[in-house]
Order: structure tokens, then C-alpha cells, then sequence
């Protein structure tokens, strides 16, 4: 028996496949342990999507091996992004690493880590067309015990010029509806009250006769006290049926994150996105029209191959246009073995690029100031979380724009909801009282 601590970088996606390897490793009879200290085994669930993602998990190895030369049972593993894109190249470059184990191989992790013990290392890193975890109940890590992720599909087909995700989590597959709506209802009745829908496209979720929309509609069903997440949403799959079951439904959350990744359509079509900026601000009306009280945020790249001056000022346009809650913004980093990086050069220098990336920067604060600016006064539900990080006397909770509102403390139980009026705001923060 192994004590297994997992530490988890990356997307949302991450965070929840590795409560599915806690559920596995669980089965197996090893005990998940939430202080490094106490581990016999270290798993690295990793990212790829920028270079410096995976240099900090590089470093973090490294630092990894003073420990392990005080401890010299200690083993450590790579799941992940890393660990699909680098294979057993890995364990050859940071030497220290004894287990190397790609996002659809996680069944066998059990057997990996019973190699690893015979003496040696041991690998698995092949991608599947239809494993989806559907029947592991996931072992919620480090929960608060109030929100949860259910992860519906995986994978992505969309080739985006730029993105290793394709090449690191293999084709798209959905995952039964009813295990989706079965989990969502058991998280409901442990105390549950906010579930996120998780896929790399999750608008394009199908099954025969269940579209993401129909999925929606039939999770939001199962309470109106339990709400409604979802992430990613693609702007091209982005329907106004959609639009109209989370209108219908008010605990599905206001609140679509639409990566819209560049202003300019020349951009968009080296970047292989399959829509214009046209389009894209046709749904964002369309959401609009349909919820008026929603947020948008996004993601963005700045200083994508051959991007121009003018390229960046549509971005910068479009900004202003859609006036973002909030903004993910990145600056471009060549992968290797992308469409990009074959075919479209890196070629704007690294201080333009964050030149620009923080341009962009200044710009969304400015606009999440006003935005957050136009709430002081209202009043909103607010599902309490915890206590606010910067005084025991206050606490924060969410509300249904994904909105942080911090308020003092009173009587205000996490978990419960109350209403809160918003009196006073910083770019970030709602700062509020309950009513
Ligand atoms: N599936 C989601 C996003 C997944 S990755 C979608 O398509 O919207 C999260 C974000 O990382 C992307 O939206 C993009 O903005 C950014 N990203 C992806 N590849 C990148 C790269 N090579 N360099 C910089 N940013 C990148
Ligand atoms: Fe990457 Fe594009 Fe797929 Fe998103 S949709 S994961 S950016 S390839
Ligand atoms: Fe990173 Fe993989 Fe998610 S590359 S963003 S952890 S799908």
C-alpha cells in the first residue's frame, strides 16, 4: 500500500481527472494523503498548453529531489498533459521520475505504481476513443464540500492552429447522461449546491437525443437550489438553443466563458478557430438578448505568428466592444508539433509580445472596474463559500455571474444562500452587505 499525494497544475480538467485517479488509487486499497510529508508516492498531474507550464512542473521535480534524498522510498510520478506529449523522454531527462502515465491511461496507474515497486519505472500513454471514467465515482480532494466539477466529456478535434490539446487528450468522446445526471444528483444530496459541466468543448457534448443544451436542462432539473456551471463553451457551437434552456432555468449560472483568442479575422483563420469576428459578436448579442444580466469573459493570445499592429488593435476594439467581466489573456507560445509550429513561424519578439499582452492587460482591468463599477447598489444571491481570505470577520461567496462578493461575517452559513448588496467594488472584488 502506497500513501499517494497528488498535486494537480492545469486547467479545470485536471483538477477533476485527478479526483478520478484518487477513486482509482482508492479501489486499489493505496491511501491519498493531503501532506507531501506523509507520501510514499508523489503523482504530478501536468499541463502542456505554454512552455512555462510545463517549466514550472520541471522545476518542481527538481526541487522534488531534495526530498528525495532524505526519504529514499519516495517515488514520483507524471500524469497529464506532460506526460502524453513527452512519453518516457520524460524519465530520461529528470531522472528522478519513476512513472510516467497519459489522461486516458489512468485505470492501469494501480499496475504502473506495482511495476514501479518490483524495481525500474513504468509507463502507459496510450490515448482512447471511448474512456470516460464514466463509472469511477470521483474522490473529491480537497473540496470545500459546496462546489464540485463533473467532467462530461474529453478530448478535442478542433485543431486550433496554436493548442497541444488535441495531440495531449486525444479525440472527443461523451460520457453517458444519466452517469452525469447521477453524479450531479449524489453531490445535490451530500450538500452539493454548485456543480461545473467540464469538457474542452462542451457545447459540442452528444449522445443520441442529448445535446449539451438537453444535458443542461436535465442536470439543472434536479434542484433549483443546486446551480449550474459549465466550461468551455466554443464560440462556433454556441446555440441559441443553449440560450434559451439556461433562460428558462434560473440556477443555470449568467455567467459563459467564450475564448474568443484574437479581434482579427485574419488571425482567427491562421489560428484554424472556424469563425469571425462577425459571428462571434452575433452571439455575444444573442446572449445578450436571451440573458441580459450574463457575464462574458474570455481567453486571448497576444502576439500570435505574423500578428500585426492592426491585428492587435481589433483585439484591443473588440475588448472594448464586448466589455469582458474577466479575461484569461496569454501570450503565445509555440508547441512543438502543432500546425503552428510546422507552419506558421514564431516571429514576433518576445518583448512585443508582452508589450502588447500587457496592453491587453490594462485595457480588461479597466473595463472589469467599470463593469463591476455598474453593480454597486444591486442586490444578489450569493452561494457563501468560506472565509474571505484577507479577514476572518468577513466572508466571500459567488453569485450567479461568478462574481466574488466579500461581506461581514454576521450569521452567514457557507453553503447556505443569501441575498448581499453590493456597496463598493475593486477590478477583482465585490465588496457588499447581507440584507
Ligand atoms: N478548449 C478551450 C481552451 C483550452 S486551453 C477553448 O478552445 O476555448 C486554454 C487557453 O489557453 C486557450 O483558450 C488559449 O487562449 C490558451 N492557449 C492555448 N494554446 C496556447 C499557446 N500555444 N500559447 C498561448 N496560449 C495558448
Ligand atoms: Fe485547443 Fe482549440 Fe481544442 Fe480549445 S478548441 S482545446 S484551443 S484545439
Ligand atoms: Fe493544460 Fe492539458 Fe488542460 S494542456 S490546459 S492540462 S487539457
Amino acid at each position: 500500500m502506497e500513501k499517494v499525494y497528488i498535486e494537480t497544475y492545469g486547467c479545470q480538467m485536471n483538477f477533476a481527472d485527478s479526483e478520478v485517479v484518487g477513486a482509482i488509487l482508492s479501489t486499489a486499497g493505496h491511501k491519498m494523503v493531503t501532506d507531501l510529508d506523509d507520501a510514499t508516492f508523489i503523482l504530478i498531474n501536468t499541463c502542456a498548453i505554454r512552455d512555462n507550464a510545463e517549466q514550472r512542473v520541471r522545476h518542481r521535480v527538481r526541487e522534488l529531489r531534495a526530498t528525495q534524498s532524505r526519504r529514499h522510498n519516495l517515488r514520483i510520478g507524471i500524469l497529464g498533459c506532460m506526460a502524453e506529449r513527452l512519453q518516457q523522454r520524460l524519465m530520461t531527462e529528470e531522472d528522478n521520475l519513476s512513472l510516467v502515465c497519459g489522461p486516458d491511461a489512468y485505470r492501469s496507474l494501480p499496475q504502473l505504481i506495482e511495476q514501479v515497486r518490483k524495481g525500474g519505472q513504468a509507463s502507459e500513454v496510450e490515448l482512447s476513443t471511448t474512456e470516460t471514467y464514466a463509472d469511477i465515482e470521483p474522490v473529491r480532494l480537497g473540496s470545500n464540500g459546496i462546489s464540485a466539477y463533473i467532467s462530461i466529456m474529453r478530448g478535442c478535434q478542433n485543431y486550433c492552429s496554436y493548442c497541444v490539446v488535441p495531440y495531449t487528450r486525444g479525440r472527443e468522446r461523451s460520457r453517458d447522461p444519466q452517469t452525469i445526471v447521477d453524479e450531479a444528483r449524489s453531490l445535490f444530496e451530500q450538500g452539493y449546491r454548485e456543480v461545473t459541466l467540464l469538457g474542452q468543448n462542451v457545447n459540442s457534448y452528444s449522445w443520441p437525443e442529448v445535446g449539451f443544451p438537453e444535458l443542461m436542462d436535465m442536470v439543472a432539473a434536479i434542484d433549483p437550489l443546486l446551480r449550474v456551471r459549465f466550461a468551455t463553451s466554443h464560440p462556433k457551437d454556441l446555440s441559441d438553443r443553449l440560450l434559451e434552456v439556461m433562460a428558462s432555468r434560473p440556477n443555470i449560472c449568467r455567467c459563459i466563458h467564450l475564448p474568443v483568442q484574437s479581434g482579427s479575422n485574419r488571425m482567427l483563420k491562421l489560428m484554424n478557430r472556424k469563425y469571425t469576428v462577425e459571428w462571434y459578436l452575433d452571439r455575444v448579442d444573442s446572449i445578450r438578448r436571451h440573458l441580459p444580466d450574463c457575464s462574458i469573459t474570455t481567453d486571448v493570445i497576444a502576439g500570435f505568428s505574423s500578428e500585426t499592429l492592426d491585428d492587435h488593435k481589433a483585439t484591443l476594439d473588440l475588448f472594448q466592444q464586448v466589455r469582458y467581466d474577466y479575461a484569461f489573456m496569454f501570450k503565445y507560445s509555440e508547441r512543438e508539433g502543432t500546425y503552428a509550429s510546422r507552419h506558421l513561424p514564431d516571429d514576433i519578439p518576445d518583448d512585443e509580445k508582452t508589450r502588447r499582452l500587457n496592453e491587453i492587460i490594462a485595457l480588461q482591468g479597466q473595463i472589469a472596474l467599470e463593469n463591476n463599477r455598474l453593480d454597486v447598489g444591486h442586490e444578489y444571491e450569493v452561494l457563501v463559500e468560506g472565509e474571505s481570505h484577507r479577514s476572518r470577520e468577513q466572508l466571500f461567496g459567488r453569485n450567479s455571474q461568478n462574481k466574488v462578493i466579500v461581506f461581514d461575517r454576521s450569521d452567514a452559513q457557507p453553503g447556505t444562500y443569501r441575498k448581499v448588496k453590493v456597496n463598493n467594488c475593486t477590478a477583482a472584488t465585490l465588496l457588499g452587505e447581507l440584507v
